[in-house]
């Protein structure tokens, strides 16, 4: 019997109808797998456990997105394996201007100045999404093609944010999306989660670092891109990827033209020997083998191919929604840092040097795809 099914037979001897009264939820652990309705209470034990045995207890909550069927991919509009890093007078100058503290600085106020960034009943969980909001608009104060939007959704307090710089010229309504989750979790603390202490350093303010200082030194350097770039931080990811799969979906259905989207969630995993790891399930091979061109020439850092094995993050529910993504995180699931989704999950022993290839990555990436070659 495969560990899954053991847990689950286990799970099923807990009281789980104490939790009577608990709306019941839609399941899907594989994308387009097979489906299972689930209280949040079910759901929650299988995360902790799952994580407690150092794996990953991944499921998306499709509840509102109930087609079991992914949705057939939407057309590739570049041909990834033809693009090659051809912009380096723009992204060498900027990558200068990379600084590890800077990214500290972000992670330490996410971490520090709520109490979690839980996704529902929880102000702090708001709050910081605001913070955030407000951040990208004061870097983007100055300009007129920058906007910043707060994503509110109907069934949980925490909205995600959105920072947008339009593109200009006859590429602007193609869409390049570098994005992270901005909550967090404390899965040791099963029943009262949207007070539970979460500060989520690793999992995932260093993601959401990444995405924000990105935006910040694309908009101090002047850059303005052809493609229109836009800067996600979704709401309840730890949930289920519940604010990626709304606004996927919501660009889906509005046959927006995602061109690539990158994820970032887990980029300072502490005592590493780095090497990133793109990871090779629900995402798009031909961006993946761009996101290992772009690591070679511009990060100089060694990287490989790895499996999360389920639906890990959000770049997840591009996925399911037709669209190209990739995930270039920390460490594999095997070597997961252990403090995630618990109170210890700090600033202080976090990586910042390892922090820095990722953020020389979202650059490269923003730049090269955002750029078509003329
Ligand atoms: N950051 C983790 C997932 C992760 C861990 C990815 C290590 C790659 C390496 C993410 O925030 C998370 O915890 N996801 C949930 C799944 C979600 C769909 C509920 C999980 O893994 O349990
Ligand atoms: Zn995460």
């Amino acid at each position: 019997m495969s560990s899954s099914v053991l847990l689950l037979a286990g799970l099923s001897l807990l009281p789980l109808s104490s939790q009577a009264g608990e709306p019941l939820r839609l399941i899907e652990f594989q994308p387009g797998g097979p489906q299972k309705w689930m209280s949040r209470t079910e759901m929650d034990l299988i995360s902790h456990a799952a994580h407690k045995s150092g794996r990953c207890g991944g499921y998306m909550d499709v509840t509102d997105f109930p087609s079991s069927e992914a949705m057939g991919f939407v057309e590739a509009l570049v041909d990834f394996d033809k693009i090659q890093p051809t912009h380096e007078a723009i992204v060498q100058p900027i990558l200068q201007n990379v600084d590890a503290s800077d990214l500290i600085a972000i992670i330490t106020h996410l971490s520090n100045q709520y109490n979690n960034r839980y996704y529902n009943n929880s102000a702090s969980g708001v709050e910081a999404a605001q913070w955030i909001k407000a951040e990208y608009e004061k870097i983007g104060a100055a300009r007129n093609d920058i906007k910043v939007e707060l994503i509110t959704h109907r069934k949980f307090d925490q909205p995600s944010v959105i920072a947008t710089i339009e593109g200009s010229g006859p590429n602007k309504n193609e869409i390049v999306v570098i994005g992270g989750h901005i909550d967090s979790i404390n899965h040791d603390q099963i029943f009262y989660k949207s007070r539970a202490r979460a500060p989520g350093a690793d999992d995932n303010a260093s993601g959401t670092a990444t995405v924000m200082q990105t935006f910040k030194l694309l908009v101090d350097s002047g850059f303005k891109p052809n493609r229109t770039l836009q800067f996600m931080g979704y709401a309840g990811e730890e949930a289920g990827l519940l604010g990626s799969q709304d606004i996927a979906k919501k660009y889906r259905d509005q046959n927006k033209a995602v061109v690539a989207v990158m994820q970032f969630d887990m980029t300072m995993l502490p005592e590493s020997t780095p090497v990133v790891q793109l990871i090779n399930d629900n995402t798009n091979d031909s961006l993946n083998r761009l996101t290992g061109r772009l690591l070679d020439h511009y990060v100089k850092v060694k990287w490989t191919l790895s499996a999360c094995g389920y639906a890990c993050s959000d770049h997840a529910s591009w996925t399911r929604n037709g669209y190209s993504s990739t995930f270039p995180v920390e460490a594999p699931i095997s070597a997961i840092n252990k403090t995630i989704h618990t109170a210890r999950d700090t600033v202080d022993i976090l990586n910042p040097g390892y922090g820095t290839h990722f953020l020389k990555l979202a650059i490269a990436f923003a730049v090269e795809i955002a750029q078509p070659a003329q």
